[in-house]
């Protein structure tokens, strides 16, 4: 058996969160706001014992996700996609309804015909551009956008959305440069030979990234995570490096943070809660070659309310965790709603993953034992 208790048991399994049915009419006081209930439109499940370990602490929030694809071996076809989405909903706790959105990895010779058929046969909800080498389990990803050009003008034509991870791998650029760079050499050229597509720049870390998409047309827009508006690049250099700040794109300068904040928080419908959540075990993180990710998945909604709080936005929370990400993707809202009241809790310091020899590994969240002010209501 695999069990999710970290040191302190987050969720459990009588537990549920309560959610209206029907017209949501938004809620507000400084105290308890209830919202029509979010979803994630960019997130890591992983698979096997992880995704038994993490996936409560999405689906007891979010209603739908997007599911990022880098699993190892990646998911090229109809078949993984249905087959991963199947072992989703079997790790599912009793009760909980979340859907799991599917995406593909797309490769140098991804099949043009699987890739329209499995769009059209509702498989995949969007397809995933991973530049090779840019990140976990990048190495099947595209070695240039020009080559992938066909398949991204079927994508056009058929209205499918490109979701990228928006950063060049050349080592002569700069980390801190990757993403704007790419946007500059790569972004904006495709947007040129195809300015119907929809796209989706994820994750993004820069004030050039912010003015891209505020820039571009209503077929393009942007996720933002909640590790981005908190930290700046200086948390993983704290007293020492802190893999645990270590995600990709990296967390950038101080303004470029502030420049995300004012972008989440301004109410416009290109840009979404996309959290990125993306665990990896303590030894995979605490190695000489660390892994890239933050696991934020067990506390994301309430680390975005706060910033929209300190930000005087709370009028737009609603927006953006839950109303421009369906409209992006042409999906109805959701008619559930979920209550998020003014109430500290302290977030647990690991989680527990059983792995498949029976030895157990931690996972640390991000805030892990930190106090956050708000806490989403659940039936008790
Ligand atoms: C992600 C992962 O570990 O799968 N890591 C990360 O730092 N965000 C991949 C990704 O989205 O880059
Ligand atoms: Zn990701």
């Amino acid at each position: 058996m695999f069990s999710l208790l970290g040191f302190f048991v987050v969720c459990p399994v009588d537990r549920v969160l309560k959610f209206n049915q029907g017209v949501i009419t938004l809620t507000s006081s400084s105290e308890r706001l209830t919202i029509r209930q979010p979803d994630d439109w960019h997130v890591h499940l992983r698979d096997g014992p992880i995704l038994k370990a993490v996936v409560e602490s999405t689906a007891r929030v979010f209603r739908r996700a997007i599911v990022m694809p880098n699993l190892n071996p990646p998911i090229k076809s109809i078949d993984a996609a249905v087959a991963y989405r199947e072992r989703i909903l079997e790790s599912l706790p009793t009760g909980v309804s979340f859907t799991p959105l599917m995406t593909a990895y797309l490769t140098d010779n991804f099949p043009e015909d699987v890739l329209e058929r499995g769009y059209i046969e509702d498989v995949f909800s969007a397809a995933k551009l991973y530049p090779a080498h840019s990140t976990t389990n990048s190495e099947d990803g595209v070695s240039d956008l020009t080559v992938i050009d066909s398949l991204v003008e079927t994508m056009a034509r058929i209205g499918m959305p490109l979701l990228i991870h928006g950063e060049v791998v050349d080592p002569d650029i700069d980390i801190f440069d990757r993403e704007a760079y790419f946007i500059e050499n790569h972004l904006s050229p495709l947007l040129n030979r195809h300015p119907d597509l929809r796209v989706v720049l994820e994750h993004i870390t820069t004030e050039q990234a912010v003015e891209f998409v505020e820039g571009s047309g209503s077929n393009v827009a942007a996720t933002i995570t909640p590790h981005h508006l908190r930290i700046n690049r200086n948390a993983m250099f704290a007293g020492g490096f802190r893999s645990d700040f270590y995600c990709l794109p990296v967390a950038k300068r101080e303004r470029h943070r502030l420049a995300l904040r004012r972008a989440a928080t301004s109410g416009k419908a290109c840009f979404f809660l996309g959290t990125d959540s993306a665990p990896h075990t303590r030894s995979a993180k605490e190695n000489s070659c660390g892994c890239a990710g933050i696991f934020n998945a067990p506390n994301a909604l309430e680390s975005y309310i706060e910033v929209f709080e300190e930000e005087g936005a709370l009028d737009y929370f609603e927006a953006f965790a839950s109303e421009h990400g369906p409209a992006f993707y042409g999906l109805p809202l959701n008619t559930s709603s979920l209550t998020i009241v003014k109430k500290t809790q302290v977030v647990p310091t690991f989680f527990e993953v059983v792995n498949a020899t029976n030895s157990i590994e931690k996972i640390l969240p991000f805030h892990a034992g930190e106090t956050l002010s708000w806490s989403i209501e659940l039936d008790q």
